[in-house]
């Protein structure tokens, strides 16, 4: 087996705050790294954020900040939060680093040089008010499937790289490597779709400006996956003098990913490679959805978790074991308050926070604090070999919640051998049971630390808390080393043990997320008010904005006030419109201008015109500023 292990983690759109979902992703890798680094093996571990695009472009514009600026404050929280959770990655690319145009540049250059790209143009359906391109698959009742605008069918010109010539290759590197892509149900899906065909792929935008700049072609952008997915290899520095590590770690031993975005990385991102001439990741692991209920946890869905409030409650570890323990690695799972305190009940303050305020109590009680050396009573020893043998095998095979089961099995058996043995009872012996004593509290303690190790990558402050708790002062992290049934010296002074994980109820906790959730509604008073005011999404969509042209201005006889205008909106004929602007703007002045008209509003007579909508404008003190779209948008376009 290599010395070296280098793992991935998606790198996350910076247009949304992560939710449990990505913690995943992240935990599960953090996991691995942990694992391998306390195996021996000198580990990468790498993850980031995917900053260009057009979704992070229009979030950015929605809050009125510069793509960048948003990306900098979501990046911000993605820092203290992977902190806060104890992950330990070497790395954090953003993909507006130089760093990664670099390699992107380099990318491209190396697929140029193998004759993968060419220039043709790009044809889908268009949405003018998404400005985005949508495949057919994508739309919903022939509308854009984000706001249900309507599309039209429109081209622009692309560089295109040649992924169809890689349809046999692909196969054979699917056959020839039968763990390339994991679970194995993601593997057949991966190759039933390859063995469909391939069409060429799309790599340019030029209806986007946030990206890296196609090299030598200014007006394009690189689409999004052609820049995200090279961030694997820009973190390594491909594409510099300084590529030593890219050297030592790459291919990537196992890049984790939800399932979601397998296609892009078990399809796009091997071609790319091949392409440009690199070795191929060993293993790409598509992993399952956390629900709600029935539903994807996602940020369009409104159904996402944010795990501040468990963090908070709980501590990081505990969500750290829920999320590993709860979801059979590669499957679904539903997150539920429920589901999450039980386990912790259960699961930790039960079992492994029994066990050891058990073993520690008794040893300050009966033995006067002195940790007694390790024992070698009963089952445990032996079960002791097996756990770590078992917990090793299924760690190396990609299944971290059997590893998990395997240690809480060992803990039954730990508790149960309390149980049997009655310290409490030897200890009513005196001096003559003090051996036997020691030897039972011994065999405990010995296992607790074993244990200790074993939980190191799923929960490592608990495992550090423990192992000092035990009088130890190293940290646990070493598998060949640490792991062997003996090691305990004995003699060190414990101090008096603090529960691991004090019980939570479950109905005071979802009153507390009550809470919580109105304590970020501000204060009551101001949460009336805002609720008065407050409309929802349908009754805003009864107004119909549009934007117009205006086509005539005069004024409106014996009123100091009223303007009579006719607007192009689109229509057969244009609109007459009373407006309330004559002492703002000469009638000469409207004359062509763009501006915003609600549509729909029934029409009313002013001064005996009818008036069939009415025009925006800002208003300061009575003066009117109007309110033009930015461009030279047609009339009757949706102003939403
Ligand atoms: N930026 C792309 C990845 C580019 S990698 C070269 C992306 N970002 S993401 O922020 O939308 O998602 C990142 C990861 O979070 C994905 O692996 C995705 O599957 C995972 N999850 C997002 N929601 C999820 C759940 N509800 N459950 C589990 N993981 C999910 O995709």
């Amino acid at each position: 087996m290599s010395d070296t292990f280098s793992i991935t983690t998606p790198i996350y759109y910076v247009n949304d705050l992560p939710h449990i979902g990505h913690i995943y992703t992240t935990v599960m890798a953090d996991i691995f790294a942990r694992y391998h680094r306390m195996a021996g093996r000198r580990v990468r571990f790498l993850t980031g954020t995917d900053e260009h695009g057009q979704k992070i472009e229009r979030a950015a514009a929605a809050q009125g900040i510069e793509p960048i600026a948003l990306a900098d404050r979501v990046v911000e929280r993605y820092h203290e939060l992977w902190k806060e959770l104890g992950i330990s990655h070497d790395d954090f690319i953003r993909t507006t680093e130089p760093r990664h145009h670099r390699a992107v540049h380099e990318m491209i250059r190396r697929m140029q040089a193998s004759g993968d790209l060419y220039q043709g143009s790009y044809t889908g359906w268009y949405c003018a008010g998404c400005e985005a391109f949508y495949p057919e698959t994508q739309l919903v009742d022939g509308k854009c499937p984000d706001q249900g605008h309507p599309v039209e069918r429109l081209s622009e010109p692309s560089w295109f790289f040649r992924l169809s010539a890689y349809q046999d290759r692909l196969l054979e590197w699917y056959r020839e490597n039968p763990d390339c892509i994991r679970p194995r149900s993601r593997y057949n899906e991966v190759v039933r779709f390859v063995e469909g065909g391939l069409n060429d792929l799309s790599v340019s935008r030029t209806s986007v400006r946030w990206g890296v700049p196609w090299p030598g072609d200014p007006d394009h952008v690189v689409y999004v996956w052609l820049d995200a997915l090279t961030n694997y290899v820009s973190a390594l520095g491909f594409g510099s003098e300084d590529d030593g590590l890219f050297r030592e770690f790459w291919p990537a031993d196992l890049h984790l990913v939800g399932k979601d975005i397998l296609r892009f990385h078990c399809v796009y991102w091997p071609a790319f490679l091949m392409s440009a001439g690199l070795p191929l990741p060993r293993t790409v692991f598509g992993h399952g959805w956390w629900k709600t209920g029935e539903s994807k946890m996602s940020k369009s869905l409104g159904n996402v978790v944010r795990p501040d409030a468990h963090i908070r409650r709980f501590g990081p570890d505990a969500v750290r074991y829920f999320l590993a323990r709860e979801m059979t690695f590669g499957a679904d799972a539903s997150f539920s308050n429920e589901a999450f305190v039980e386990r912790y009940n259960a699961d930790l303050a039960n079992h492994l926070g029994n066990a050891a305020s058990r073993t520690l109590s008794m040893i300050g009680r009966f033995l006067g604090g002195t940790m007694p050396a390790a024992g070698s009573e009963g089952v445990l020893p032996e079960r002791a070999a097996e756990t770590v043998a078992v917990y090793r095998e299924r760690m190396e095979a990609l299944e971290p919640n059997r590893a998990l089961e395997a240690v809480w099995a060992f803990l039954a058996d730990l508790n149960g051998f309390i149980q049997e043995r009655q310290p409490w009872a030897i200890a009513k012996g005196g001096e003559t049971a003090r051996p036997e004593l020691e030897a039972v509290l011994g065999t405990a303690a010995e296992s607790l630390r074993i244990t200790s190790i074993l939980i190191e990558p799923f929960m490592p402050r608990i495992a550090a808390a423990l192992h000092e708790a035990m009088g130890s002062p190293s940290t646990p992290r070493d598998l060949d080393g640490g792991a062997r049934w003996g090691l305990l010296a004995g003699g060190a002074t414990i101090g008096k043990p603090k529960p691991l994980f004090p019980r939570v109820d479950l109905e005071e906790f979802v009153k507390e997320l009550e809470m919580e959730q109105q304590k970020d509604s501000k204060t009551p008073e101001k949460k009336d008010e805002r609720q008065e005011r407050t409309i929802t999404i349908d009754e805003l969509a009864k107004v119909e904005l549009k934007v117009g042209v205006v086509l005539e201005a005069e004024r409106i006889p014996k009123s100091k006030k009223l303007l009579r205008l006719r607007v192009d909106l689109g229509e057969e004929e244009p609109r007459q419109i009373v407006a309330g602007m004559a002492d703002s703007y000469e009638p000469e002045a409207m004359v062509g201008r763009r501006v915003v008209v609600v549509a729909n509003l029934k029409p009313a007579k002013l001064m005996g015109v009818e008036s069939q909508g009415m025009i925006l404008a800002a208003d300061i003190g009575g003066r009117a500023f109007l309110l033009s779209p930015d461009g030279e948008v047609p009339p009757g376009t949706t102003v939403r």
